[in-house]
């Protein structure tokens, strides 16, 4: 079978960058182009602020350059002319039903694309997101996480555009509710590297990865750092590491203390005899279970593989 078209849209990030290796390293996946938003760190090519309020980046978590401690060597290519949401329109629209999309920031880029574009999740082959917490509390703010906070109105964007479409044509939703249970230890990340920590792959985890573990062994007793943006591309490779539920998302844009909170309905309110004020459509898979141990041998042995494959 032909590996299936891949862009990923991204605010790297350690672990974004982590999921554009996982991408490398996946046979099922072709990676055809990255676009960049603003989240984790301000970027010049995809959305570089949110659609309507300001941002401050997250140096704290992933570094002032958002890759840790890591130096990259000067690109040899320039990044394309096109913005990102141009490039996800016209990559969808030149390949209707091919093309998978992964977002792992805010949806300031998707959100721009469906509004020159409201066919696109009916010319995407899928969409999955790493954003939001749908059955539990937020990690930016009490009830938001971080990429939903950063740019709400996208992420409401988003979610009402994708709305009635059928079971496969909705978004793939990664939230917190599961990447907070996949981490990458100390222990993990030596495995990786270990066939071959001089190289370039190498070195960059070497690099890239501790400060964002040190971030984690500062501030949660998790045991190493989550691998949000890793696990929302291997589930939309392989869902079944998941368990999905079928529901209706409204974010909220306004709240003082809610802004970027994904509202949920997994009991079915909206569907209530009396006048709730949500729409009936379902307009989200969100992921509620994860086979931890199954996507973290599966993501560790990938990148270890491509580490091997530098000597
Ligand atoms: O809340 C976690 C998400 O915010 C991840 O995608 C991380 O990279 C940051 O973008
Ligand atoms: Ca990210």
């Amino acid at each position: 079978m032909s590996p299936t078209p891949l862009i990923l849209d991204v605010d790297t990030g350690v672990d974004d960058a982590l999921a554009l290796l996982y991408a490398a390293a996946s046979p099922e996946v072709e990676l055809i182009g990255a676009t960049t938003v603003m989240g984790n760190v301000t970027v010049a090519q995809g959305a570089s602020r949110p659609l309507v309020r300001d941002h401050e980046p997250f140096p704290v978590v992933h570094g002032e350059r958002g890759l840790g401690h890591a130096e990259l060597p000067v690109p040899s290519r320039a990044p394309s002319s096109r913005t990102a949401a141009q490039f996800l329109v016209e990559s969808a629209r030149d390949r209707p039903g091919e093309v998978m999309l992964v977002a792992t920031g805010p949806l300031t880029n998707v959100a721009l694309a469906l509004a020159e574009e409201p066919r696109l999740p009916d010319l995407l082959a899928g969409f999955a997101l790493m954003g939001g917490s749908y059955a539990q509390g937020g990690n930016a703010t009490p009830a938001a996480e971080a990429n939903t906070w950063v740019d709400p109105d996208a992420a409401q964007a988003v979610f009402r555009g994708f709305a009635g479409r059928v079971e496969t044509k909705l978004p793939r939703c990664v939230g917190l509710d599961v990447t907070q249970r996949v981490q990458l230890s100390r222990e993990g990340l030596a495995s990786m590297v270990a066939p071959a920590p001089g190289s370039s792959i190498g070195t960059f985890l070497g690099d890239a990865v501790p400060f964002y573990i040190e971030f984690y062994e500062r501030t949660h007793d998790f045991g190493g750092a989550c691998m949000h943006d890793p696990l929302a591309l291997a589930l939309a490779i392989d869902p079944s590491m998941a368990t999905w539920t079928s529901t209706r998302v409204e974010v909220e844009a306004d709240g003082t203390w809610t802004r970027g909170m994904t509202v949920t309905d997994l009991d079915g309110i909206r569907h209530s005899p009396w006048p709730v004020g949500w729409e009936p459509e379902d307009n989200a898979l969100v992921a509620l279970d994860v086979d931890a141990p199954a996507f973290m041998d599966v993501f560790v042995h990938r990148l270890r593989s491509l580490v091997e494959r530098q000597t």
